[in-house]
């Protein structure tokens, strides 16, 4: 330890013998590491809950995966992640506990914070959501004119707005199909304009996501849905209630704005809002899916968050995960991270996926508030695996860059899939494994020879390979998985968080944007002269007012 907190990573001597054993390990090939150890395919798994995952396609070897698990002894990681379920502040520059864990505790644990359990709190909202998404649901609840709610439309930005649009795609099959829901978050005007055109006031309920309630794309939109509301109705404020409803942290801002705080769904400054869509955020996916499917899925969650608190570190899957990706990140110069799901329903997962990791890793000070002389977080990217193969794959199989990827896939299709279309999954399923299986053994040029191909094209027709890969396989992509998912990859975060020591539960980087668009928004729209405003942005806002006719 220094004084000023715990020992420099790069000074461990846990980083330094990986450094060496990297150095050691050269130019070495998957082909070479699977034919000298051909039991690493049995042994390179893990299963947890439904989640089967095969991480033999890394270039690891029992040596690797040990020294990792050293360094993230030495850094502590069990201590962080003890001190997070167990409510203490760990997320230090706002002076907050991190308890999204406790969103999907049973009724009977108690996690405390500030010396109070949170858990009946917990339930208290979840149990008002249930009702509520019950009558929505049934018609019993009805819009002011006295009809029922068709459309539910979640206003909302980051994790007010991924989270339940990402779990509303990817449990589609356990939709309310009568139901449309729609989901608003740019505040240029043409997502609202598009949400909303061709719906029927009187059916339209409105939910105003925000943990803040001054997001000021959200409230924008929320302030045009409200316009947009009553001047279709023809009718005065008091048509609100019957709505709009607001999930938020923020009660006085909620009622500031004209919703009633009955209607409001309440969660706390210790859910994060890349955190927050198994809160009360998640009250339009709860409405699409039902309250049981809803739990359902929260039981998922907190599988693995018990598995996360529990298992040891030779089997723990959030902990494996997290080291692999520091591993290529710290140790291969692997600069991002590509998220390939082999499922349709899971198209957003990967926008999800970037608030989680980037918002959280994306820091280069360490949580003493040094800068961190290691790569952080990753840039991750990707979208569902067969469209990229027809698109970005070539870079994977043939560029220059050492690119990470996660293979994500189902063995059932969804239960209401055409039968007809049920037998397009084996040829689904067939691409993900054979992209993993390219991606780490590529085509040698004597095999490219052997099928008599020209000399001059060997080099153009072969694959390097050696593309490290996690293939994560489940039954079928059901509430409890998806929740198994989502958890699985936040504890993912964790880990690497914990082993680079920056805080991941804060997001400071997002303010500056924020303060000079509004700043710079009269320049726009009076041509107010903004002091201090550089000589590129001034001519551009210039160019802006020209073309705009002002
Ligand atoms: O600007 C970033 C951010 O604070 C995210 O962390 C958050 O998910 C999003 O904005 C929306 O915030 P809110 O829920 O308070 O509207």
């Amino acid at each position: 330890m220094n004084a000023e907190g715990r020992s420099r990573l790069d000074q461990m001597p846990e980083w330094t013998a990986l450094s060496k054993h990297r150095e050691q390990m050269g130019e070495v090939h998957l082909r070479e590491l699977f034919a000298k150890d051909p039991g690493r395919a049995g042994r390179f798994t893990l299963q947890v809950g439904d989640l089967h995952l095969d991480y033999s396609k890394h270039l690891v070897t029992d040596e690797t995966l040990r020294l990792l698990r050293e360094l993230a002894a030495a850094t502590d990681v069990a201590g962080l992640r003890d001190a997070m379920f167990r409510g203490e502040k760990i997320n230090i520059t706002e002076h907050r506990s991190v308890l999204h864990t406790a969103l999907r505790a049973p009724g009977s644990a108690v996690i405390a914070t500030d010396g109070e359990n949170v858990v009946p709190a917990v339930q208290h909202v979840l149990t008002r959501m249930g009702t509520f998404a019950d009558r929505v649901r049934s018609g019993a609840w009805k819009g002011h004119t006295g009809r029922r709610i068709k459309t539910v439309v979640n206003i909302g930005i980051g994790g007010s707005d991924l989270g339940p649009a990402m779990a509303y795609e990817a449990l589609r099959a356990y939709t309310h199909r009568d139901m449309q829901f729609r989901f608003v978050s740019n505040v240029d005007g043409a997502d609202l304009h598009e949400a909303v055109r061709d719906l029927d006031p009187a059916e339209t309920l409105f939910i105003v996501a925000s943990k803040t309630f001054t997001t000021i794309e959200t409230i924008t939109n929320a302030t045009s849905a409200r316009d947009w509301l009553l001047s279709g109705l023809g009718a005065g404020q008091e048509a609100v209630t019957k709505h709009f409803v607001a999930l938020s942290t923020n009660s006085e801002k909620v009622s500031e704005f004209g919703i009633d705080t009955d209607n409001m769904f309440e969660f706390w400054d210790w859910v994060g809002g890349r955190y927050s869509y198994d809160s009360a955020i998640g009250l339009s996916l709860m409405i699409a899916i039902g309250p049981e499917r809803f739990r359902e899925m929260l039981a998922g969650f907190h599988l693995v968050d018990e598995h996360f608190r529990t298992a040891p570190p030779e089997e723990n899957a959030p902990l494996l995960l997290g080291l692999l990706g520091i591993w290529y990140g710290n140790f291969w110069d692997a600069q991002s991270h590509a998220v390939l799901p082999y499922s349709h329903y899971l198209s957003k997962f990967t926008a999800y996926l970037q608030q989680l990791d980037m918002e959280s890793n994306g820091k280069s000070v360490d949580r003493e508030g040094r800068p961190v002389g290691w790569q952080t977080g990753p840039v991750v990217w990707g979208t569902p695996g067969t469209n990229g193969q027809h698109a970005y794959y070539q870079l994977l199989h043939q560029g220059t860059k050492m690119i990470p990827a996660d293979l994500l896939g189902f063995a059932r299709p969804v239960e209401d899939l055409q039968p007809h279309l049920v037998a397009q999954h084996d040829l689904l399923m067939a691409n993900l494994f054979a992209q993993g299986q390219a991606l780490a053994f590529g085509k040698t040029a004597d095999e490219v020879r052997a099928e008599g191909v020209a000399e001059e094209l060997v080099p153009h027709r072969t694959f390097q390979g050696n593309h490290p890969t996690t293939t994560i396989l489940a039954s079928e992509l059901s509430p409890s998985v998806l929740g198994q998912l989502i958890a699985l990859y936040e504890h993912k975060v964790f880990v690497q968080g914990a082993v680079w020591n920056i805080n991941s539960f804060d997001q400071w980087g997002v303010e500056l944007g924020k303060v000079l668009a509004k700043r710079v928004e009269p320049a726009l729209t009076e041509g107010v002269i903004v002091p201090g405003l550089d000589a590129s942005t001034a001519g551009l806002v210039a160019k802006y007012r020209e073309l705009r006719g002002r």
